[in-house]
């Protein structure tokens, strides 16, 4: 299969960056979708250095924007080109000591990226996909998520709640945890998929969502402190490398691949897939009735047509609107507010986890030089070792795991995902 024009968003980076990279090796033309022009410019650049003929170009998207979803729809659709499948990969997951942030239509940041602006692009695009579909036989989109959509995997973390459809956004007192936003986006992105595949039921577009595994080389894990980042790569990491759970990134990359291209995937439609094999999603993703609520509240979110229009509440004033296309200075900005008022606080007046924090914060500087010597030790053993191999042989199923010890560390993989990315480098 050659020439197919393949959107895939969050392209710049992790998964997305090494998707868009060999579906340009098949021959495919394709556009890496990026919020951050720099970064999306260079990763273009990058795939281009590798394979000459390869047809990647970029183009500007912000999900976290309403209005930069319909730009780039339109800019899309200027250049007259005939899709066949999108690949809605893009993905925030904020540090767990973040506030609430929020899009530039006042939706909760994880849920507004991570669902709704893909829930938007992925409309507007429906009618590009179902003529393709018409001509060719075969149009497909492709959901990333995340086997952290299921509650039960996270019950033990705290604020993991059950999916709220009167409070998508989180604003009831105490709901709001990063852990718990992205939970419930990676959920909305299964409800989203098995909704919109029931739609496309015989217009020759299919839709199916999948999990690329505990991929711990990825950036998702950009915001969270050098401690948890060290956590994620070298402790969990290095404790599931030999098991299904953790994935390299070009095994996670390679499985988004073939469900793009392979043929064994043609017509198969609303299903979710895990370690390269279809499975059962959570409880919660089941109830149809959800996936119809969702379904309406999004189309009216997002001011699609047929549906009411709704806005999304003014964010109270002590919940600062920051500026979502820089997460990470929003972090840095957030720490500095913690160590201020810590400063403030006597060491009588500070509670037990407080003063874990603040003993994470005096680590930092110790495990950030360790973890750059750490890094390269690893670099150097990873070039020695097959990891493929090791992995196929051992074949650790996750729910082989049963024990109380074994299901606390499922939950605290699922709490994290990973740090630099090839494109990031
Ligand atoms: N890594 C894992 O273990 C894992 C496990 C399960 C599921 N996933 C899913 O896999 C997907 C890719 O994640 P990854 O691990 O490859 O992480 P990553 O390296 O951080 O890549 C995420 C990409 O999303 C982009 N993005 C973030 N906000 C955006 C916005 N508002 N508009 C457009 N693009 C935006 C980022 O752009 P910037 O570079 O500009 O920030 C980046 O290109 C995510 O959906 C994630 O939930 C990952």
């Amino acid at each position: 299969m050659t020439g197919r024009v393949i959107i895939v968003t969050g392209a710049n980076s992790g998964i997305g960056y090494e998707t868009a990279k060999f579906l340009c090796n098949g021959g495919n033309e394709v556009i890496l979708a990026c919020r951050n022009e720099e970064k999306g410019k260079a990763a273009v650049g990058k795939i281009l250095e590798s394979n000459p003929n390869a047809l990647a170009s970029f183009m500007q998207l912000d999900l976290a924007e309403l209005a930069s979803v319909r730009k780039f729809v339109d800019d899309f659709h200027a250049g007259g080109r005939k899709l066949y499948a999108l690949v809605n990969n893009a993905g925030v997951f904020l540090d767990k000591r973040s506030p609430r942030q929020f899009t530039k239509d006042n939706f909760e940041l994880t849920l507004g990226t991570n669902h709704l602006g893909h829930f938007l692009l992925t409309n507007l695009l429906l009618g590009d996909l179902e003529s393709t579909a018409t001509e060719i036989g075969d149009a497909r989109i492709v959901v990333l998520t995340s086997m952290l959509h299921d509650r039960n995997l996270k019950k033990k973390m705290r604020n993991i709640t059950p999916f709220d459809i009167d409070d998508i956004f989180l604003a009831g007192e105490g709901k709001y945890s990063a852990e718990n936003a992205y939970k419930n986006s990676k959920l909305a992105n299964i409800l989203f998929t098995y909704e919109l595949a029931k739609q496309l039921q015989d217009r020759g577009v299919t839709a199916n969502c999948i999990c690329p595994g505990f991929i711990p080389s990825t950036n998702l894990s950009r915001n969270a402190t050098a401690s948890s980042r060290f956590f994620v790569r070298y402790i969990l990491g290095g404790l599931f490398r030999f098991t299904k759970i953790t994935q390299s990134l070009e095994q996670g990359a390679r499985a988004v691949v073939e469900m793009v291209t392979d043929e064994k995937y043609k017509g198969v439609n609303g299903k979710y897939f895990k370690n390269h094999a279809e499975a059962q999603s959570s409880d919660e993703s089941m109830d149809e009735e959800l996936r119809v609520k969702l379904w309406e509240l999004s189309a009216r979110y997002c001011h699609l047509k047929g549906y009411e229009p709704l806005d999304a509440e003014i964010p109270p004033p002590a919940e600062k609107k920051e500026d979502p296309k820089d997460v990470s200075d929003t972090t840095e900005k957030v720490e500095e507010k913690a160590d201020a008022s810590d400063k403030a606080k006597t060491e009588e007046e500070k509670t037990e986890k407080e003063k874990d924090m603040e003993k994470d914060e005096k680590d930092e500087k110790t495990e950030k030089q360790e973890e750059e010597k750490k890094e390269e030790e690893t670099v150097k053993a990873e070039e020695k070792s097959d990891i493929k191999e090791n992995v196929e042989q051992t074949e650790v199923k996750k729910d082989d795991v049963t024990d109380e010890k074994g299901s606390e560390e499922k939950t605290t993989v699922a709490d994290v995902e990973p740090v630099q990315t090839e494109a990031a480098k």
